[in-house]
């Protein structure tokens, strides 16, 4: 629409002006606002930017290589894909408490971003996906409160450390004109309406201790989940269950318990399902699945990931219990 054409054409000519022919650097996470910043800071500068995707080995199945395919392949974006997993796992080994697990992922990731933005030796810029709310919640607003009964990822003081100048092009969007951003800058709507994910990823999904098994099991039952939801559509209202619920996804519970199957005993994993709907995440309620598509969930993580032979669902609402389990 004529609007958002205005929008990106104004938004383009800005970041030009800012930039002149100075180079750019942005941590790509796969997230919305990372991914449409980069693809409006593309727009403007093309190869002046250079993106940078950390995989921490926590992230959801195949998530790695859908971002490279849909910024470096489709788009033409320069990025470069860093294979980090042994770094935070080696770190992460024998650390259980979840706020420790948080501090371990953060420190790590800021140092490894650090680490390939040195070599990007041009680099003038860092770009972030800041959109309004991380603006007004930074100023002190009344959402701090999430931040100090969980720390978020934190990459404030990067700009400074690493002598680079600011670019926040998202700064004065909400959400959902992130979204529509994105949508008009050709980025598929799938992505762009995908629910959050939390910046430590898998890391606290995976309850106690993370190790590498335990997160290939979490990965595979997860994307079975997620499928499912996407493929039901619910009758009334057209829409699928994923756009249903606003947050959904599979928890790692590293205890055993004993189930059958064919004539053998099993002595395996339990994953808990997790599914919320809320409009601002403070609070939420635990999602109504139609019980037909728990049961396919159920039978076919079950039955297609050898290692977890017990699946629950989660049934506390925020508060009191948080939508993450860590
Ligand atoms: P909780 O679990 O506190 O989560 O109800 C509220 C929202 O915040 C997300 N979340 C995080 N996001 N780093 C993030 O970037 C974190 O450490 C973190 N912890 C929770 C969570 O996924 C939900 O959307």
């Amino acid at each position: 629409d004529w609007v958002m054409g205005d929008y990106i054409a104004e938004a383009v000519e800005r970041i030009r002006q800012q930039v002149g022919d100075e180079e750019v650097i942005l941590g790509l996470s796969g997230g919305v606002d990372s991914s449409v910043a980069a693809a409006l800071i593309h727009r403007a500068i093309g190869d002046q930017l250079t993106c940078v995707f950390v995989d921490h080995g926590l992230l959801r199945l195949n998530e790695g290589h859908m971002v490279m395919e849909m910024f470096a392949r489709n788009l033409g974006v320069k990025v470069v894909h860093v294979d980090a997993s042994e770094q935070f796992m080696g770190h992460l080994q024998g650390v259980t408490d979840p706020e420790a697990k948080r501090k371990i992922i953060g420190r790590e990731f800021v140092e490894v971003f650090q680490a390939e933005a040195k070599k990007l030796t041009n680099a003038k810029w860092l770009a972030q996906g800041t959109i309004y709310p991380d603006v007004i919640e930074s100023a002190g607003g009344k959402t701090k409160k999430a931040t100090t009964i969980k720390s978020h990822h934190n990459v404030g003081g990067l700009p400074e450390t690493l002598g680079l100048k600011l670019l926040e092009p998202l700064r004065e969007l909400f959400k959902d004109e992130v979204r529509e951003l994105g949508v008009a800058l050709g980025l598929p709507h799938e992505m762009v309406y995908r629910h959050p994910f939390p910046g430590p990823g898998l890391g606290v999904r995976i309850l106690g201790e993370v190790k590498r098994e335990y997160a290939e099991l979490l990965r595979r039952a997860d994307a079975i989940f997620i499928e499912e939801l996407r493929a039901t559509v619910d009758g009334p209202s057209g829409k699928s269950w994923y756009d249903l619920t606003s947050q959904a996804f599979a928890v790692f519970l590293p205890v055993k318990s004993v189930g059958v199957m064919g004539d053998g005993r099993t002595y395996d994993y339990v994953v808990a399902l997790r599914a919320v709907q809320t409009s601002d995440f403070m609070t939420a309620d635990w999602a109504e699945l139609p019980y037909s598509l728990l049961k396919r969930v159920s039978g076919r993580i079950i039955n297609e990931v050898r290692g977890i032979n017990r699946v629950t669902y989660d049934v506390s609402s925020k508060p009191p219990a948080t939508i993450e389990w860590e």
